[in-house]
């Protein structure tokens, strides 16, 4: 028996989780058991906080979480650490989901859609492997202050231990060796000592356990400007949380929107993985029926590759999004007209045929 629980959350979430449980059922997967749980600003305003200890029992409990999107301004005005983003991040640190898995492809169809000229990227396949539990989005101290001249200072820590940049590593080296071999790490090393530290321990890994995979550095400003320049020379990019949250939307809009940018966030190999688009509950489009419900299925994907034991599966559904988008399907963010559902329908007509 496996187990997947899903946290529509808030915004365009549901609308773009409703698609990937519509997929869901018309796998029908034998012993697999789906349920749903409030989470991000819904659950606050069903009990007050964004994550509630029966959600996080059942996420620890599942064999996998598939997540929508959380937060919005209806909930602008909570407690710093009770909104709905802080449930997010309270989850995945809970599930101790250190490597974030988040792949930036521009599907053949959609090279036409993006911003950037066609040729520069046709083609492009690149693997995000982001830290996700630590750095400045965990670090202590953190907090606002009122200094004695009456003055305000906001801080907050980055900060990566040994441990916690080796890990990650492995998990982009291990990859590195099932696709180019190559693995590009970015930091701030020229800048922070964080930075130093991790460049000196990803090549003491390289060195040690991983000789054959091909290891470069790059400075992260550097690597925005290259993500835009020639994206192609990437392979796996291995980074901090917070350059990787930076980094992946801007990647996203080489693949034509950031409605087609699914992930996954893995732990000790076992435990329930956390897959969710890395776009945000988009509050101008919300309520329309219009978004992109791609990532999301993309994302699905990903949890039954990863989690779920069925690799088939997930080349089936990746196969149908392809197909749909080969025969012309586009939501509006695309160019297209089709509402969330339409291009749901066109995702299942292509798995179905
Ligand atoms: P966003 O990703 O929600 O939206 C950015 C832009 O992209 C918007 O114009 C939006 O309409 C568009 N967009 C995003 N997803 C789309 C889709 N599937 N189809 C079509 N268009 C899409 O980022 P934001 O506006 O900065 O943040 C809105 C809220 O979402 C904030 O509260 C933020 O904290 C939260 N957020 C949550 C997550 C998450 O839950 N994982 C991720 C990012 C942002
Ligand atoms: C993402 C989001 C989150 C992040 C926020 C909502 C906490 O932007 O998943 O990319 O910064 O990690
Ligand atoms: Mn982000």
């Amino acid at each position: 028996m496996t187990s997947l629980l899903l946290l529509p959350g808030d915004g365009i979430g549901p609308e773009v989780t409703a698609q990937s449980r519509r997929i869901l059922d018309a796998l029908a997967l034998p012993g697999l058991s789906v349920s749903e749980a409030p989470f991000g600003g819904a659950s606050i305003d069903a009990h007050g906080v964004p994550l509630t200890a029966e959600t996080e029992a059942a996420a620890l409990a599942s064999t996998a979480v598939l997540m929508g999107a959380v937060g919005g301004p209806k909930w602008a005005d909570v407690a710093y650490d009770r909104r709905p983003e802080a449930g997010l991040l309270r989850l995945r640190a809970a599930m101790n989901v250190f490597a974030n898995l988040r792949p930036a492809r521009c599907f053949a169809a959609l090279a036409p859609a993006s911003t950037l000229k066609p040729e520069v990227i046709e083609g492009l396949d690149i693997l995000f492997v982001r830290e996700l539990v630590g750095g400045v989005y965990f670090g202590v101290p953190r907090g606002i202050e009122t200094l004695a001249n009456g003055e305000r200072r906001g801080f907050n820590t980055q900060s990566y231990t040994t441990s916690e940049i080796r890990r990650v590593a492995t998990t982009a080296f291990e990859l590195a060796r099932v696709r180019s071999g190559r693995v590009c790490s970015v930091e701030k090393a020229n800048v922070m000592e964080s930075g130093v530290l991790w460049r000196e321990e990803v090549t003491r890994l390289r060195d040690e356990r991983f000789p054959d995979i091909e290891l470069s550095h790059m400075y992260a400003d550097n690597c925005a400007m290259q993500l835009v320049k020639a994206p192609r020379q990437f392979d796996i990019i291995l980074t901090d949380n917070l350059f990787g949250d930076l980094l992946s939307d801007l990647a996203a809009m080489s693949t034509g929107s950031l409605g087609m940018l699914p992930s996954a966030a893995l732990g000790e190999a076992g435990r329930p993985g956390l897959y969710e688009p890395i776009h945000g509950s988009a509050p101008d489009i919300a309520g329309q029926g219009i978004a992109n419900p791609c990532a999301s299925v993309l994302s699905l994907a990903m949890a039954l590759r990863y989690s779920l034991g069925a690799a088939e599966v997930a080349d089936r559904v990746e196969a149908a999004v392809e197909a749909a988008l080969d025969a012309g399907a586009r939501t509006r963010d695309l160019g297209g007209a089709l509402t969330t559902a339409g291009m749901g329908d066109a995702i299942l007509s292509k798995l179905a045929g």
